[in-house]
């Protein structure tokens, strides 16, 4: 594993435990909301495995699992795309980048997810469509169905739409019962829960 990166994960895995522990104290903007580090864990032998040149984050935060996946990526001119809304998230964001040496390989789109993919998808970048070799959704749960449907067609066939809190915390059911429906409802789609961290629910587009 790069250096750099691990150093920085360790670091924000130390941020993400005290987070654990003073949930409350903490402001909404300031918490990180990280996937846990055997979920980061598990992405990252996957897609060492898996080989991806583009990747597209829907939720970056302050990029701790960006940085997981970042360090999966051997392929010469790999790319990261990763949106978020809260600027504040984004400058943390950007310093980890920095500090872990891979900041030309991440592009962060500032903005409301659904804006920026109606944006990706539409604007008539022919390119982007089966673009992206695996997607990652860990934004607001409410959207996880919009963003699979407006993802779909970006992504590769062979790829894999990911998407994380399909267990917990439990109040989130609600949509993800929807979510979990309506992929299970495509035919071109195999998908499976993986119960690792908060559950991941792992989609495979089929040739
Ligand atoms: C669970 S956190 C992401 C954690 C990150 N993937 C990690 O593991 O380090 C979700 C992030 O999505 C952002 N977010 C939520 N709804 C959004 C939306 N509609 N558009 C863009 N960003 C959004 C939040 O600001 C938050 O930083």
């Amino acid at each position: 594993m790069n250096k750099k990166i691990s150093h920085v994960l360790r670091s924000l895995e130390r941020r993400s435990e005290y987070e654990q522990k003073n949930y409350h104290k903490i402001h909404h903007d300031e918490r990180m909301l990280a996937i846990t580090k055997d979920t980061g864990i598990f992405y990252n032998v996957l897609l060492k495995i898996h080989k991806p040149k583009n990747i597209l984050e829907i939720g970056t935060s302050t990029g701790y699992s960006t940085l997981w996946f970042a360090d999966a990526m051997t392929r010469k001119n790999s790319k990261i795309i990763t949106i978020e809304k809260n600027p504040k998230k984004i400058k943390n964001a950007r310093k980890n980048f920095d500090k872990s040496g891979v900041s030309d390989m991440i592009e962060i789109k500032q903005g409301i997810a659904k804006d920026v993919l109606i944006q990706l998808s539409k604007s008539g970048k022919s390119h982007l469509r089966e673009y992206f070799d695996f997607i990652f959704i860990d934004a607001d749960k409410e959207e996880y169905s919009f963003y699979f449907d407006v993802c779909l067609p970006m992504l590769k066939k062979g790829g894999i739409i990911a998407a994380d809190n399909i267990i917990f915390p439990r109040r989130f059911q609600k949509y993800i019962k929807k979510y979990l429906t309506h992929i299970h409802g495509i035919p071109h789609v195999e998908s499976i829960t993986v119960s690792i961290g908060n559950g991941q629910e792992i989609s495979f587009k089929k040739k």
